[in-house]
């Protein structure tokens, strides 16, 4: 098996995993997907993938990414009634596994894939999709490392950067952390945004300083158009920041570690979600801090970077 010739399967063609199975596909490599929503996934036949109509026809591939939502999603693809395993004449070598789910869930999806002789790669990622197709995804990965090894030259396709933090589930808790700090930072940035704003400076002006002070980063450029046009076409959704802020919480509980960060920005996550916020970006966040300050915000239809493109 290598780069060359595996042939790759890929679940899940969601804003992830659309722009990750494209990658792979104009990067040459053999890659047939499925989504369950058909139709998202049939725009992939014009970057050179094959377009499954049934699930079980993955299961005869080398290798088969999954990018779902949650954790019970995940075992509904593979392990469920209807799953890629379901029909039990074939099974792939390996499943690398890149949605953000939990230590335990992906424990007990190892142990699954272990008992049928199918290894698995947990490599969740960072990045959203437009830091897909700028090339600059990254991977975190745990399990063996030889099953790390044999995967890298797939996630090279996909993006350049994959770390490999160790055995087991490992890359599930690096991941939860980074998003954990994702949700305070987009918080953050909304609460100094309508700051400055009502104190009189513009946010673009604003942004313009911060992102180009040591405090700056990817991150608060490319939020920066969100912020200062007030686009939120979904990236991320609320609902899907809610899950990962919960498994950070979930995650100190277990090893008592104080979160007092983490809580306030998984509440207001929450309040986003209560007031309806489900279905745009997180970067919603912003929007509720200007009504909690007593503002209403417009678009400042200034032209600003998102340091992506
Ligand atoms: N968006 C980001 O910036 C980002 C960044 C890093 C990690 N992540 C993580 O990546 C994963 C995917 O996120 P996303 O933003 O791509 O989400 P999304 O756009 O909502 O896509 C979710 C995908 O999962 C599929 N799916 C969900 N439940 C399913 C089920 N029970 N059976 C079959 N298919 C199912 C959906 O199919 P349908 O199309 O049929 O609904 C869709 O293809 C999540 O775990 C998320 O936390 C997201």
């Amino acid at each position: 098996m290598n780069a060359s010739n595996a042939r790759l399967g890929w679940i899940g063609i969601g804003r992830m995993g659309y722009a990750m199975a494209e990658r792979l596909a104009k990067g040459g490599a053999d890659v047939t997907v499925w989504n369950r929503t058909a139709a998202k996934a049939a725009p992939l036949a014009a970057a050179g993938a094959k377009v499954a109509q049934d699930i079980v026809e993955l299961a005869s591939c080398d290798v088969v990414f999954v990018m779902v939502s949650t954790v019970d999603d995940v075992h509904e693809v593979i392990l469920g009634a209807n799953g890629l395993l379901s029909r039990g004449d074939a099974k792939p070598r390996m499943i690398v596994e890149c949605s953000s789910i939990s230590v335990d869930g992906s424990a007990a999806l190892r142990a699954a894939l272990a008992a049928r002789g199918i290894d698995m790669l947990a490599a969740p990622v960072s990045g959203n999709a437009k830091v897909i197709k700028a090339g600059r995804l990254s991977f975190v990965c745990s399990g063996p490392r030889a099953t790390f090894d044999a995967a890298r030259p797939y996630l090279g396709l996909i993006g350049p950067a994959a770390s490999y933090v160790g055995e087991g589930e490992l890359a599930r808790i690096v991941k939860i952390c980074h998003n954990v700090f994702l949700g305070v930072v987009a918080q953050s940035l909304a609460e100094i945004t309508v700051l400055a704003q009502k104190a009189g400076v513009p946010r673009h002006a604003f942004l313009d300083f911060m992102n180009q002070s040591v405090m700056g980063s990817t991150f608060s450029r490319y939020k920066t158009p969100a912020y200062v046009n007030l686009d939120f076409k979904a990236t991320f959704t609320p609902p899907l920041l809610r899950k990962d802020l919960d498994l950070g919480l979930e995650a100190a509980r277990t090893h008592d570690v104080p979160m007092p960060l983490a809580s306030v920005a998984r509440d207001a996550v929450q309040s986003l979600i209560g007031h309806g916020h489900l279905d745009d970006d997180f970067a919603t966040l912003l929007l509720m801090q200007a009504a909690n300050s007593g503002i209403t915000l417009a678009p400042e239809n200034v032209p600003v970077g998102d340091g992506l493109s």
